[in-house]
């Protein structure tokens, strides 16, 4: 496979929830539109980080990707195979090369079972039998994510919170992946512990070559993580680029907001003006039209009410920069911050 095909290749991908109600007879009402057109890619040994507020479509956007859910519209072509729609058995070898990491370590492993059997587990179920047999691989598993092959029959409540994501990273490595979708991985820990975890997930995409999706809600997680970051907000991607290009040009005014939220010290870029976003994230049953960003922003014009801004390059930017926005930021300008204000509302 040439370098330049990419492992992940998605298209419009889309998931609308179905509402349903009335009464007796029970039917579709209405929907949440979860994720809405995704278009993104990940190469081999790539990490894509994937940013944005809680609600925004990051979790569904993971379980399309890893198959736990099913798509409504759009493709998913993994290593030049379409398994958008594929059912179980055509999933069966891709299974094994997508693995998924949980936001919480503690809920995401069986506590009844043995760590030896929790690592174990997606061996047994592909039948898998390493050489040396499955016990001494997860012996050097456990290794591998920093903790004691002897703990290999203790339970997963005798481990501390970092411990035991140590354990969800032992298990997805168990089958070799090729891609990794972490899901928040260490948005449940500690922040004393946060480091370490990025740092063992920072060392197996290196020295394993593996290729991580990576979620975060903040844009100082993926920092130093993720080769390229994208944006969400209410199930779109309203900005994806170059790791320098994002950080050092963010031209959403969303990507701008939630950059002066970082703490000056963890960001080496221009000191920036703190922009407070204000207000909820609207409903995605009914999101806004046009910019679904404009009830928040406030660059918001009549045109961002009329017409959905297309995901397209800013001139100037590189190649891989994308901006979904009528008014991009630009170095010069400096936002002031002030109240967001609806247009509608004002009208
Ligand atoms: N199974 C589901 N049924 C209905 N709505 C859902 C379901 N899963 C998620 N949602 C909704 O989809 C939206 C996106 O959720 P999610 O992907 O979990 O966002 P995030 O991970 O960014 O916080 C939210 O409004 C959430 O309530
Ligand atoms: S399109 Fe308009 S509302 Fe949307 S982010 Fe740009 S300026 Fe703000
Ligand atoms: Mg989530």
């Amino acid at each position: 496979m040439s370098s330049t095909t990419p492992l992940l290749d998605v298209s419009g991908l889309t998931k609308h929830f179905p509402i349903k109600g009335g009464f007796p007879i029970r039917r579709t009402v209405g929907a949440v539109q979860a994720v809405d057109g995704l278009d993104f890619q990940v190469h081999e040994g790539e990490s894509l980080g994937l940013v944005g507020e809680s609600g925004c479509g990051k979790s569904t956007t993971g379980r399309l990707i890893t198959r736990l859910l099913e798509p409504t519209a759009g493709k998913i072509v993994y290593r030049g195979r379409d398994i958008t729609h594929a059912d179980r058995k055509q999933l069966a070898p891709v299974r094994s090369e997508i693995q998924m990491i949980f936001q919480d370590p503690y809920a995401s492993l069986n506590p009844r079972q043995t760590v030896g059997k929790i690592i174990s587990g997606p061996m047994e179920i592909n039948g898998i039998d390493p050489s040396g047999g499955r016990e001494k691989r997860v012996r050097e598993l456990l290794e591998i994510v920093g903790l004691n092959p002897e703990h290999y029959n203790r339970f997963p409540h005798e481990f501390s919170g970092g411990q035991r994501q140590r354990i969800g990273v032992a298990r997805a490595l168990a089958l070799e992946p090729k891609l990794i979708v972490a899901d928040e991985p260490v948005s449940a820990l500690d922040v004393s512990i946060q480091a370490q975890v990025v740092n063992l997930l920072q060392k197996v995409q290196r020295e394993m070559g593996i290729a991580f999706v990576f979620i975060a809600h903040d844009l100082a997680v993926v920092r130093h993580f993720s080769q390229r970051v994208a944006v969400m907000y209410l199930g779109k991607i309203v900005e994806i680029a170059d790791r320098d290009d994002l950080y050092g040009s963010p031209r959403h005014p969303y990507t701008r907001a939630l950059l002066s939220a970082v703490p000056e010290a963890s960001v080496d870029t221009a000191p920036r003006d703190r922009i407070r976003l204000t207000g909820d994230v609207p409903s995605p049953i009914s999101p806004p039209s046009g910019c679904r960003f404009r009830t928040r922003c406030w660059k918001a014009t009549e045109k961002c009410a009329s017409e959905a801004p297309p995901l397209a390059r800013v001139e100037g930017d590189a190649a891989g920069h994308l901006t979904a926005c009528h008014y991009p930021e630009t170095e010069q300008t400096v936002p002031a911050p002030r109240l967001a204000k609806d247009p509608e509302a004002a009208a």
